[in-house]
């Protein structure tokens, strides 16, 4: 007896939860720090074209594929007659494990910062010793404690299934994330330093975007959109018939840069704003958001930092809890519906599975010297580092070129007009259609090809 597939209860419900898989740290955390190393402008630029000419259309291609099939990552691909090419889904469930693994980690600081400015702000700021930090995540019990706690969140959520679950826990978190964000940009236009900010993020000048700006750029916007590993696929199979597979797919990808945009507005104001700080920051990918931010908010720079501070922690958390949930989710749904498992059991077995990689990298930045200090890739030392570096610059890139090939070359071109409803009024598939197709069957493959490449010869865009 086949089990009647569970599915978003309204656009808007699958709109959010896909934009909150979307928005994480990577658009909170990383995009700022790799914007302000590009040297701003012209990189921003570069990104944008990035995200319209691969990651929109490979966005349309994994939803399309999932909301095709009614399966998640790896079954869609047999459902619509192409087994072969299970393996992207399975590189997709793999990366699942890989991401969340270290993702959880992260997150979890997000929580201790956010208590530390809670604190700050009750009983006044007393600016943390240096080396602190190493301290904090060198500490291993700490490490564990915090990441437990986002694991079992995670859990929490993916165990009610997707509009129980998933889509009622995003429904609230995403809009209340906006209106915080809408709170600081608000905040951020009386601040001395806007302007700068505005004119180093929207004023390319190419001599300054280093040539790697470009690929780094591509691999980002993979990160960033949660694509390559067949969550898209996986969440689109619980989209019902009558949703635009475009148009959601278009929200997700504006919601997600203009949050990336607006994180950098905030970040770049609070850092010009204070005298002498752009040129010590960032030594450290960590360091922009954990450390100098903190202390950013106590400096007297910001109106209202105290309130602030607590609150900006807490976006941060909110954005990384509905990404976490997305990455278990693709875990999850494999389980269900490729070995029948009941959603209780393939969520308890996926999230405690995973959490023992968790260990391992919440033990790896100095808690344990043998699993912190190895170096196997040139610059990358021990397992959060690597993993990071295989999930960022391998599996979602391979994962990305496989998506593109399948959907522009192997899948029936027939399947694609008929979920993407790109046709004129004669039935004959329109000028949309056409663009996108010279975009999935031809740009995105080349361009992702180059940053295989580019890997291969030893960048690291992680
Ligand atoms: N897109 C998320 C972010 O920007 C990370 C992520 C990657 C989530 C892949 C799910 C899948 O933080």
């Amino acid at each position: 007896m086949s089990k009647v597939r569970e599915h978003w209860g309204s656009r808007m419900g699958f709109i959010l939860a896909a934009a909150g898989s979307a928005i994480g740290l990577g658009n909170l955390w990383k995009f700022p720090y790799i914007t302000w190393h590009n040297n701003g402008g012209a990189f921003v630029l570069v990104y944008l074209i990035c995200i319209l000419v691969v990651g929109l259309p490979i966005m349309m291609a994994e939803i399309l594929i999932g909301r095709r099939a009614q399966k998640s990552a790896v079954p869609a691909f047999e459902e619509i007659g192409h087994k072969r090419w299970s393996w992207i889904g399975i590189v997709g469930v793999l990366a699942g494990f890989v991401i969340l693994g270290y993702y959880s980690v992260i997150a979890g600081w997000s929580i201790t910062t956010f208590l530390d400015c809670i604190g700050w702000s009750l009983n006044g700021y007393t600016p943390p010793p240096d080396g602190a930090f190493g301290a904090f995540v060198s500490d291993g019990s700490t490490q564990l404690g915090l990441s437990a706690i986002f694991s079992v969140a995670t859990l929490g959520v993916v165990w009610f299934g997707i509009s129980g679950g998933i889509e009622k826990v995003t429904k609230f978190l995403m809009p209340t994330l906006f209106l915080i964000l809408i709170y600081f940009v608000i905040s951020s236009f009386s601040m001395s330093g806007f302007s700068d900010a505005m004119a180093f993020l929207f004023e390319p000048n190419f001599s300054e975007l280093p040539a790697t700006g470009i690929l780094e750029a591509l691999g980002h916007a993979f990160f960033t959109l949660s694509l390559g590993m067949g969550l898209m696929i996986t969440y689109g199979s619980y989209l019902t018939k009558d949703m635009s597979v475009t148009r959601v797919s278009a929200m997700v990808v504006i919601m997600d840069t203009v949050v990336a945009l607006l994180a950098c507005v905030i970040m770049f104001t609070i850092i010009y704003s204070t005298p002498g700080l752009s040129e010590q920051i960032g030594k450290s990918t960590v360091g922009m958001l954990f450390v100098t931010l903190p202390n950013l908010f106590y400096s007297g720079a910001m109106p209202g930092g105290t309130i602030l501070g607590p609150l900006f922690y807490l976006l941060v958390a909110f954005a990384a809890l509905t990404s976490t949930i997305s990455l278990l989710e693709v875990m999850v749904s494999y389980f269900i519906d490729a070995r029948g498992w009941t959603r209780a059991k393939s969520s308890l077995v996926c999230a405690s599975g995973t959490f023992v990689n968790t260990i391992f990298c919440a033990l790896s930045l100095g808690a344990v010297g043998l699993l912190s200090s190895f170096t196997w890739v040139s610059g990358k030392s021990g397992v959060l580092d690597h993993l990071d570096y295989l999930a960022s610059n391998w599996m979602l890139p391979i994962g990305g070129f496989g998506i593109a090939l399948f959907a522009g070359w192997v899948l029936d071109k027939k399947v694609s007009i008929e979920e993407l409803g790109m046709v004129d009024s004669s039935g004959a598939p329109n000028m949309q259609y056409k663009i996108w197709r010279i975009f999935i069957r031809f740009v995105a493959p080349v361009a992702i090809a180059a940053v295989i490449i580019a890997v291969m010869l030893g960048k690291d865009f992680s």
